[in-house]
């Protein structure tokens, strides 16, 4: 058994891709939480857990005095999940995204601040073998200084449900993905946005469901997003495909295939100078999608090396979605602030 206690609150679908690498880490779980306490029985029956179920999250932390506590909440509960659990001496891991409005979320960071205690939100897509690859190809300076980033997201998505009546589906509840991938790839920040959103004739959407979406980085660098959820036909992976152009090529990373790519390869003048492909480095990241996430938390608790998704930076990834929401609203080109 790790040395290390955990709560978890939430016991919902993603909780299922939870469980798995808490137990492989050998977190001794000692409470799962949720106000639905017969979901957190289940769960613990189902992971054979020895452990205290209740929706009473106060009371399960001062019984059980876990280091940390894991939030797998809706992101409407995601506010008062963390800063109890902060207010309670633990450290947290969350899922994303960190806060239904940036209110709650600047409220999050400071609780964190002031608790002295570490709040981690869990960006899955950026712990993935091909995405690992792709950032150091890009981070090896081959295409020089990264100048435009483009990301198209294009899928008919049938959910039924809440997202089909929610204003704002793709930019609230997938485009803080592609937002925070735009990070990690570049180590670029957001600084400013103009988009555009709108539901397409023929859409099962209530609210807009499509978006055009352009942000100026730190930089000087561009990015540009295109996204729907309501495209019948043709659709891209869930991940988007990406282009990277920089002052001396471009990479291309599609289809979830290894990304690749062509450089200047001579000095002399033509019209079309020469290339030379290039190509990502062999994926060698193990720890894959909560279990990188986790992994990088646990190493935190263990060494104090701080993980990516750390609350200070992931605001940033969470202020473009309500930059871009904003923007739209009010047909202008706004700054991207945390
Ligand atoms: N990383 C990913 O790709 C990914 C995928 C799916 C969901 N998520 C995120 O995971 C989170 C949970 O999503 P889900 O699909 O599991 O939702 P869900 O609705 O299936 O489960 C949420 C659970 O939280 C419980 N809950 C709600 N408020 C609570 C509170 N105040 N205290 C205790 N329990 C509470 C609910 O009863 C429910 O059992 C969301 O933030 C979502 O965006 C991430």
């Amino acid at each position: 058994m790790s040395k290390f206690k955990a709560v978890v609150v939430g016991a919902g679908g993603i909780s299922g891709a939870w469980f798995p690498p808490l137990l492989a880490e050998k977190v001794n779980i000692v409470g799962v939480v949720d106000i639905n306490v017969a979901a957190a029985r289940q769960r613990a029956e189902e992971h054979k857990l020895a452990c205290e179920t209740s929706d009473n999250l106060a009371g399960t932390l001062k019984r059980t005095r876990p280091d940390f506590v894991v939030d797998l909440t809706i992101p409407e509960a995601h506010g008062k999940v963390v800063c109890t659990a902060l207010r309670h001496g633990c450290h947290v891991i969350g899922e994303k995204p960190m806060a239904g409005s940036m209110a709650e979320a600047r409220r999050m960071v400071r609780a964190a601040r002031e608790a002295e205690k570490l709040y981690m939100v869990s960006q899955s897509r950026r712990y993935d073998a091909v995405h690992d690859a792709a950032r150091r190809l890009i981070a090896s300076g081959k295409i020089g200084k990264i100048t435009t980033v483009q990301c198209d997201f294009f899928m008919g998505a049938h959910f039924g449900g809440f997202r089909e009546e929610m204003p704002s589906p793709l930019i609230l509840d997938m485009a803080i993905h592609h937002f925070d991938l735009a990070r990690y790839f570049t180590g670029l920040d957001p600084r400013a946005v103009y988009a555009k959103e709108f539901n397409p004739a023929g859409s099962w959407y209530q609210g807009d469901v499509s978006a055009s979406c352009i942000f100026e980085m730190s930089d000087g660098a561009m990015f540009t997003y295109r996204g729907s959820w309501c495209a019948e036909g043709c659709p891209t992976s869930w991940n988007g495909s990406w282009r990277f152009i920089g002052e001396k090529g471009t990479i291309l990373l599609e289809n979830d295939q290894p990304a690749r790519g062509q450089v200047v390869a001579g000095d002399k003048p033509a019209f079309h100078v020469k290339l030379k492909d290039i190509h990502a480095p062999k994926p060698t990241l193990k720890f894959l999608k909560q279990h990188g996430a986790l992994r990088e938390f646990l190493a935190y608790l263990r060494t104090g090396r701080q993980p990516q998704g750390e609350c200070h930076d992931n605001i940033k990834s969470l202020a473009m979605v309500f930059a871009a929401i904003e923007s739209n609203q009010k047909s202008k080109r706004l700054a991207v602030r945390v």
